[in-house]
């Protein structure tokens, strides 16, 4: 029988690039892709997907999914959630923005997963374990410290999915990944707003010192690692999913600017409160089970990635929508 996917967040930046990858690898497939559609989400992200029969797109809430009709007796092979809200600058200001999706719709998508008999695979982050020291590498046993907002809804939600599967037995596992980068992500986060403000000879608002350490994963290298768990599906699991290699911010601009043969300044701006210095994450028992994750070179994704902004300008008039100018007035206002 074919399968039945339920991707939440399929319009975002990683669940558009892992509809994607599903759709090649299992051609008799039905996808159903469900977003709300934030600021973050668009459905161009799905190029000419959405108009094939066999995926369909529903523009809804994850915290409403119990009551959408039709779904309610669908049991899917397996529901992915991507659906969040993701940017750690906004959570400074949009705190309740974060809990109701990131915290109360993982726990709506939760019950009705276990309504449906449907497993679920929530996607969570590196930053859940808070900052590691220099040599510190976090396995998944290692205790959540979240700093920021955003990394304590994501927390919260992995407490909630661990939780539904001591007490319910509930078929949900959760994968842990560290910063992705690639095409189609909004251009508000770091890599591509940097393009965004390079291209036009614009200073590059770095936080404090710009020596933070980030392990930069290209999306379709996380999301073709993301597959292999959809058919040995790791119930009851936490699996970390990261790049191996660490860089600064300063190293990533160098690159950057290298690439795109400018000379765009540096502008050392305040640092964000509580702004990790760095994450790591160990993926041994990832590769353990299901084989080592090829990871491309910084250099090379990052070529790819200024390639497609490049020969897609058109995803920068997305930073002109009143909700992009209104946090950046927040935001930016004397940050200098
Ligand atoms: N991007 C990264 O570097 C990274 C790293 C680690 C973990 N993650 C996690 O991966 C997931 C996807 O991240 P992303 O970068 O693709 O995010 P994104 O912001 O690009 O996309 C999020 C998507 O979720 C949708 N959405 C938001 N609220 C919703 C709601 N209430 N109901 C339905 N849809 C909703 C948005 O419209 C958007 O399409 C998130 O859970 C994030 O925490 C991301």
């Amino acid at each position: 029988m074919a399968r039945r996917f339920l991707i939440c967040g399929g319009c975002g930046f990683i669940g558009s690039s892992f509809v994607e990858h599903l759709w090649l690898k299992y051609p008799d497939s039905e996808i159903i892709v469900l977003d709300v559609l934030t600021y973050a989400g668009s459905l161009d992200n799905l190029g000419e997907l959405h108009t094939e029969s066999r995926l369909q797109f529903l523009e809804a809430d994850i915290c409403d999914i119990g009551a959408l009709p039709g779904l309610e007796d669908v049991q899917f092979d397996l529901v992915v959630n991507f659906a969040a809200e993701t940017h750690v600058d906004r959570s400074l200001y949009y705190t309740s923005d974060f809990v109701r999706t990131n915290v109360l719709g993982t726990d709506s998508l939760l019950s009705f997963c276990r309504k449906t008999d449907s497993p679920i695979l929530q996607i969570s982050t590196d930053e859940v374990y808070g900052p590691a020291r220099e040599n510190e590498t976090f396995g998944e046993t290692a205790a959540l410290n979240p700093s920021s907002p955003y990394a304590a809804s994501k927390a919260s939600a992995d407490l909630l999915v661990m939780a539904a599967i001591k007490t319910f037995g509930q078929k949900a596992a959760i994968v842990r990944t560290s910063n992705n980068y690639g095409p189609r992500q909004f251009p508000e986060k770091l890599i591509p707003y940097f393009i965004y403000l390079a291209r036009q000879g614009k200073p590059l608002p770095v936080y404090g010192d710009g020596k933070q350490q980030r392990s930069w994963l290209y999306v379709d290298d996380f999301c073709s690692a993301l597959l292999r768990v959809v058919d040995d599906f790791p119930t009851g699991e936490i699996l970390n999913i990261g790049a191996t290699r660490e860089y600064t911010n300063l190293e990533v601009v160098r690159q950057l600017t290298t690439i795109l043969e400018c000379e765009t300044p540096v502008n050392h701006v305040a640092d964000r409160p509580a702004h990790d210095r760095r994450y790591r994450i160990d993926s041994r028992k990832f590769e353990q089970r299901y084989g080592g994750i090829n990871e491309r070179d910084l250099s090379d994704g990052l070529r790819q990635t200024v390639a497609w902004y490049q020969s897609h300008p058109e995803i920068f008039d997305r930073l002109r929508t009143q909700d992009v100018a209104n946090f950046r007035d927040k935001h930016y206002h004397n940050r200098t």
